[in-house]
């Protein structure tokens, strides 16, 4: 609600305070209706820039650290057009997480669960495609301490976890993990690993004997150790290919996550 009101705040008040600046500048014959225009435009552009400030630097500091191989100018852009309609960059919360989601829509006779953890969507988005696709139950990890709104903060905080080896509590467990035989492992590139928060989840489970098929999208860097850690954390699983999706291009990876299901004989 809080955010909400501050969205309020800083898209709606500037702007309605332009508008009826140029409103009573048109009216008065101070200026025309093209220059009042041009006023509101400006404001809304003063605001978004404002607004993607943090995130920009957060990248300027990515980038000084060396860390985010090739980090795309693209992602900045999609930062921009992602504020204009929803911020994608904002940390989602669709739901709570840290409980099983049961699929009604069973298309396959071994049972699967897709876990994922996902902070602005982007994994999700390739989750819920996987889940759809394969009648898979879903589990979304969550930390019981949420990471802060402010992109900035969380990748630092991410990071100084990923230097800590931490293991943030998350919420939640998977109570009948041996009913399944697969499990979709899906993460965002966080510091070129997987996010701690998955760790803390794979080390609750013996998931020896099962199939793991990781998924992972990235802002650039790839998929830079996030497969290779998570082989470590699953020792005796069989680890499949995984999907490697851009963050910018999850919400339309449909056919690509169709394929490599296909590919990997998982649905058919
Ligand atoms: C804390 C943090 C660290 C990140 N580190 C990297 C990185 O090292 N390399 C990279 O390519 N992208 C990095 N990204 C970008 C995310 O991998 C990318 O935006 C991803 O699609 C986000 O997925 P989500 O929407 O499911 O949270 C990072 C993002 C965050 C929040």
């Amino acid at each position: 609600m809080t955010f909400l009101i501050q969205q309020t705040l800083l898209y709606a008040v500037p702007l309605m305070i332009v508008a009826l600046a140029g409103v009573f500048a048109e009216r008065s014959g101070i200026i025309n209706l093209a220059l009042e225009g041009i006023m509101i435009f400006g404001a809304f552009i003063g605001v978004l820039f404002v607004r993607n400030m943090q995130s920009v630097q957060a990248i300027a500091n990515a980038y000084a650290n060396k860390q985010w191989l090739t980090l795309q100018g693209l992602e900045l852009l999609a930062m921009l057009v992602a504020a204009c309609g929803g911020s994608n960059a904002e940390a989602i919360s669709t739901d709570n997480g840290g409980k099983i989601m049961q699929s009604e829509n069973k298309t396959n006779s071994s049972k699967a669960l897709v876990v994922y953890y996902s902070r602005s969507g982007n994994t999700e988005a390739l989750a819920r495609m996987i889940g759809n696709e394969t009648g898979a139950d879903m589990f979304r990890v969550t930390t019981v301490t949420p990471y802060p709104e402010v992109y900035r903060e969380t990748t630092e905080l991410a990071r100084a976890e990923r230097d800590n080896n931490a293991r943030p509590a998350i919420n939640g467990r998977v109570e009948n993990m041996a009913d399944y035989d697969v499990v979709y492992i899906g993460v965002p590139n966080w510091w070129s690993t997987m996010p701690m928060p998955m760790f803390t989840f794979l080390e609750q489970y013996d998931l020896s004997g099962k199939t793991i098929v990781p998924f992972v999208t990235h802002g650039g860097g790839g998929v830079a150790n996030c497969v290779s850690d998570l082989k470590k954390a699953v020792p005796g699983a069989t680890v499949l290919d995984a999907l490697v999706v851009s963050g910018g291009s999850a919400q339309n990876a449909q056919s690509d996550v169709s394929a490599w299901l296909k590919r990997l004989g998982l649905v058919k």
